[in-house]
C-alpha cells in the first residue's frame, strides 16, 4: 500500500489555499493509502523563534481544522513533529551530507531572503529546514506527498538528498513524488497566492458578514468597470474562485469576455456559493474547538504510532551507516 505524509505548520488558522490546495487530497488518500499528517511544530521556529507559546495550542487548533475539511482522525494518522524525535536524528544526519550550495539555490529561500524584512530570516535553521522537511518525509519511507505548487523545490531537493544517501550507504530511501490538485496555487484576495503572511485570506469557518466584505475586495479585471466592458477572466480572483468550484466556469469565461455578467453580480454568485460551502464547516468547526481534550488525544495517540514506523527506518539508517 502507498504511504502518503503530508504536513503544515501551526502558525494559525488554515484558509482556502490550505483546504483547495492540499486538504482535499489528504482526504481522497485517506481512504487508499497508509497516511500520516503531521504539525510541523519545529518548522514554526524556522520563521519566529521568539514567542513560541502558542504552538501547542495552534496545533489542536489545525487539528480540528483537519477534521473540519473531512480528514478522519479513524483512517489517518495525525501527529506533531516535536512528539517524535527520530525527526531531529534523520535531520542531523541528512544535514551532514547536504551541500550548501543546494539550500542556497531554493528558489522559497531566495524569495524571502529578498521580500520578507520582518523577520530574522539570518539563521541557520531557516536556510537548512528543507532538510527537516527532507527528513520528515523520508522518515516514513512515503512515496506520495500531496503538497501546494509553492514546495515543489523542497520535494525535488528531497530526492536529490535521498539519492545521495543512497548512494553512499546503499538503497535505504524512497523517491516520493508530490500529488497536486487542480487548484495548486489558490489566489489570496488581492491576487497573491493566498497564505497567512500576506493577510489575504479567507478562514475555514469564516462569517457570512466577513465573507461577503471579503469577496467585496477581490481583485478583479481593472479594465471591466461596466458590465458590458468585456473582461479578462485571466487573473481575475472571483473567476479563480468560480474555477476552483468548478461550476459551469466555460460558460462564465465567455460571459465575462463577451460582456454579458459584470464583476458584481459574479460576486454576488461567488458569495453564494462560499456561504453554502462554508456553512456546514463553521458548524462543525466550532464544536471540535470546544473539545481540546479529544484533539490532544488525537495527537496523542498518533505520535505514538508515527514513532514505531520512524524508529523502523531509523534502525536500517543506522545499519546503512554502520553506526
Ligand atoms: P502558509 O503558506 O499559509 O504559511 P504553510 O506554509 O504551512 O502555509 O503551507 C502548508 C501547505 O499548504 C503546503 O503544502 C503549501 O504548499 C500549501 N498551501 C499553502 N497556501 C496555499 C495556496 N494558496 N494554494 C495552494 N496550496 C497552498
Ligand atoms: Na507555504
Amino acid at each position: 500500500m502507498s504511504k502518503v505524509l503530508s504536513g503544515m505548520r501551526p502558525t494559525g488558522r488554515l484558509h482556502l489555499g490550505h483546504y483547495f490546495g492540499v486538504l482535499m487530497n489528504w482526504v481522497k488518500f485517506q481512504n487508499e493509502c497508509e497516511c500520516y499528517y503531521m504539525s510541523a511544530d519545529w518548522h514554526v521556529l524556522t520563521t519566529s523563534y521568539v514567542d513560541t507559546s502558542a504552538v501547542n495550542e495552534n496545533t489542536l487548533e489545525m487539528v480540528a481544522d483537519w477534521i473540519t475539511a473531512g480528514v478522519d482522525p479513524e483512517k489517518s494518522v495525525f501527529f506533531k513533529q516535536s512528539g517524535v524525535l527520530y525527526h531531529s536524528e534523520l535531520f542531523l544526519i541528512l544535514s551532514m551530507i547536504t551541500p550548501l550550495s543546494w539550500l542556497q539555490r531554493c528558489p522559497t529561500y531566495k524569495e524571502q531572503i529578498s521580500q520578507i524584512k520582518n523577520k530574522d530570516l539570518s539563521n541557520y535553521g531557516f536556510l537548512g529546514y528543507p532538510i527537516l522537511m527532507s527528513a520528515d518525509i523520508l522518515l516514513y519511507k512515503a512515496n506520495i506527498v500531496p503538497i501546494g505548487e509553492d514546495q515543489l523545490s523542497h520535494l525535488e531537493l528531497t530526492r536529490k538528498i535521498a539519492r545521495r544517501f543512497n548512494n553512499f550507504y546503499g538503497d535505504t530511501f524512497i523517491e516520493p513524488k508530490e500529488e497536486l490538485t487542480k487548484a495548486a496555487s489558490v489566489p489570496g484576495l488581492d491576487g497573491r497566492k493566498m497564505s497567512k503572511s500576506y493577510g489575504n485570506s479567507i478562514l475555514l469557518g469564516e462569517s457570512d458578514d466577513i465573507l461577503r466584505d471579503k469577496v467585496k475586495s477581490m481583485f478583479t479585471d481593472p479594465l471591466k468597470i461596466k458590465t458590458a466592458d468585456p473582461g479578462h477572466p485571466c487573473g481575475c480572483v472571483v473567476f479563480a474562485f468560480h474555477e476552483i468550484f468548478g461550476i459551469e466556469y466555460k460558460n462564465r469565461e465567455e460571459e465575462c469576455k463577451a460582456g454579458a455578467i459584470g464583476c458584481m453580480s459574479c460576486k454576488k454568485q461567488l458569495m453564494e456559493m462560499l456561504s453554502e460551502f462554508m456553512k456546514p464547516l463553521t458548524e462543525k468547526r466550532k464544536d471540535l474547538i470546544a473539545d481540546k481534550a479529544y484533539l490532544e488525544k488525537i495527537v496523542e495517540a498518533g505520535c505514538r504510532k508515527a514513532a514505531e514506523i520512524a524508529q523502523q527506518t531509523m534502525e536500517e539508517i543506522r545499519k546503512a551507516m554502520k553506526f
